[in-house]
């Protein structure tokens, strides 16, 4: 692959298609406010989610972003009582912003279709069936890339400042992960408690999030002696709801 395709309809499967076609068990899976997440395999082609992430390592790679948040080291220092343990949101991987121009990726992201793909059509079409509800005109879109070890630790992703966002969004996330990874997991929470567990190690698994809610992504751990290439892609897409209803 030297460019992706100008739709994103191009990387799905049959199964994938059925998606936009209103017919896929999974269509308006997150409209239920008792659902926070899906997890689906089948809907993008593998050969070309592989040729994608060598596509991202070849070409937009050298323009990422180091992200590195480590646990403040006053997590524990400040601490005057037990069990009152206090965790930011800690991370460590690489990303890309790709919203305006004057990220230092966005050009490459351009030159690449990457930017072209995910604000087709058929990516704001899917992101609409999976949520099962309207979506604002306009959405974010990001890449991150996790190498080994790299991780995110819990979070919830809620953006309470943000008048939009604050009653809840949606994300839509395609994982692209090479075959050098062992494996890595995304933990959520249900019912408060993190009971739930699902691979993300998928070259071209698809993930989608009513968000806030509170998750975390494990270590990414390669398999012996691949530490070097392996890594796993997230393009990503940020969704507000259209005005009208409560999002929780
Ligand atoms: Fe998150």
């Amino acid at each position: 692959m030297r460019r992706f395709p100008a739709e994103f309809e191009s990387l799905l499967t049959a199964e994938g298609r059925r998606v936009l076609a209103g017919t896929h068990a999974a269509c308006g899976a997150l409209a239920d406010p008792r659902r926070r997440f899906v997890a689906l395999d089948g809907l993008v082609d593998r050969d070309k989610a592989l040729a994608a992430a060598a596509l991202l390592d070849r070409k937009l790679r050298p323009h990422l972003e180091a992200m590195a948040r480590p646990i403040p080291p006053e997590a524990i220092a400040d601490m005057t009582e037990s069990q009152t343990d206090l965790l930011p949101k800690t991370a460590r991987m690489a990303t890309a912003y790709l919203d305006s121009r004057r990220e230092p990726a966005y050009a490459v992201a351009w030159g690449l279709g990457l930017v072209a793909m995910l604000h087709s059509a058929s990516y704001r079409a899917f992101a609409a069936a999976l949520a099962g509800r309207p979506l604002k005109a306009e959405h974010g879109i990001q890449v991150l890339r996790y190498g080994a070890g790299d991780y995110a630790g819990p979070h919830n992703d809620h953006h309470p400042e943000m008048p939009a966002a604050k009653a809840g969004y949606f994300d839509l996330h395609l994982g692209i992960a090479t075959p050098d990874v062992a494996h890595q997991w995304l933990v959520y929470a249900k019912a408060g408690h993190f009971t739930e567990m699902v691979s993300v190690a998928k070259a071209g698994g698809i993930t989608a999030y009513r968000l806030p809610f509170w998750h975390y992504t494990t270590p990414l751990v390669a398999k012996r002696g691949r530490a070097a290439s392996a890594a796993r892609w997230v393009v990503l897409g940020t969704f507000l709801y259209t005005a009208g209803r409560g999002s929780r």
